[in-house]
């Protein structure tokens, strides 16, 4: 089947999760490959299967091949055992999963290709980003949409998924029902040392404390993975991981420092709340 059948199978199955970013209606109906709102608001699926949902262009500073770059780099297993360690956490609720600015994809694909359960929607402002996945995994369902205005419908989400990602409580709070909740991962303070100790001083150190804090004090039952591992780069993946990360788009660091740049160290927290209290 073309990719553009399967969203729009997709559509009509899971039209409920959607509403209009415009003007908040349902969508009552997909005709074609064409999504209508209640007030009569459009959007078409594109050919790959993904809706388009931003009111104006974004600009990000994610280009495409950094992009590629992270594909590559998600390939070859650099965050595997992060979202081996996530994934049983998620699957527990067999729900209806979002994943909150998803970039490229690859984390929720893999959840996915995992075995993970329910309707997965991967969204982000990058319409690239955006392009890219769908362009190579089958699943998740991709939409380019902002968080700021979502498309998604109040109350319909058991997983919000936000990997390395800005995040919106207030409309996480909308978007997930009554028990639902939020994975929320967020890098440690050793994450990518390595490529840290190339920075100016003040980039050397790095806290999570502000972010866990108010992760902590919105949401209840909050529970805390953390994640630490190695990973063994060629000097091909190097050149990937200093395209992908932003954090080395401001230095410029030479092949012959590459040796130091050969072990990575992803220390991570994969913090996990409660819209409500869990009884
Ligand atoms: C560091 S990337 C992480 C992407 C992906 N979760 C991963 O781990 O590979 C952060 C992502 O957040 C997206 N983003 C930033 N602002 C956003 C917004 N307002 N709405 C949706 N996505 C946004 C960016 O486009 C980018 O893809
Ligand atoms: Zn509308």
């Amino acid at each position: 089947m073309k990719k553009i059948d399967k969203s729009a199978l997709f559509l009509k199955e899971h039209l409920d999760l959607f509403r209009c970013p415009v003007c908040a209606s349902d969508f009552k109906n997909v005709i074609g490959n064409q999504l209508i709102c209640g007030e009569n608001h459009t959007y078409n699926l594109s050919k790959k299967g993904t809706i388009y949902f931003l009111m104006k262009p974004s600009k990000t500073e994610y280009s495409r091949e950094m992009l590629l770059s992270r594909q590559r780099i998600a390939k070859m297993g650099f965050w595997k055992p992060m979202l081996d360690v996530l994934y049983p956490l998620i699957n527990k609720n067999n729900g209806v999963t979002l994943d909150a600015g998803c970039g490229e994809g690859a984390h929720s694909a893999y959840l996915k290709e995992k075995g993970l359960k329910g309707p997965v929607i991967a969204f982000d402002i990058s319409k690239e980003g955006i392009n890219l996945g769908a362009a190579t995994y089958s699943s998740p369902f991709f939409v380019v949409a902002d968080l700021a205005q979502s498309p998604f419908q109040t109350s319909k989400f058991d997983t919000i998924l936000n990997i390395l990602s800005p995040s919106n409580y207030d409309e996480f709070d909308r978007l997930l029902k009554e028990n639902g909740r939020v994975i929320k991962v967020v890098p440690g303070k050793n994450y990518l040392t390595e490529l840290r100790s190339f920075q100016t001083l003040s980039k050397q150190t790095y806290s999570n404390e502000e972010v866990k804090n108010k992760f902590m004090e919105h949401f209840k039952n909050v529970e805390n993975y953390p994640v630490n591992y190695t990973v063994e780069l060629t000097d091909e993946e190097i050149s990937d991981f200093l395209k992908m990360t932003p954090l080395a788009w401001n230095i410029d660091i030479p092949k012959t420092k590459y040796e130091k740049l050969r072990r990575i160290t992803i220390d991570m927290e994969i913090l996990v709340g409660n819209k409500t209290i869990e009884e």
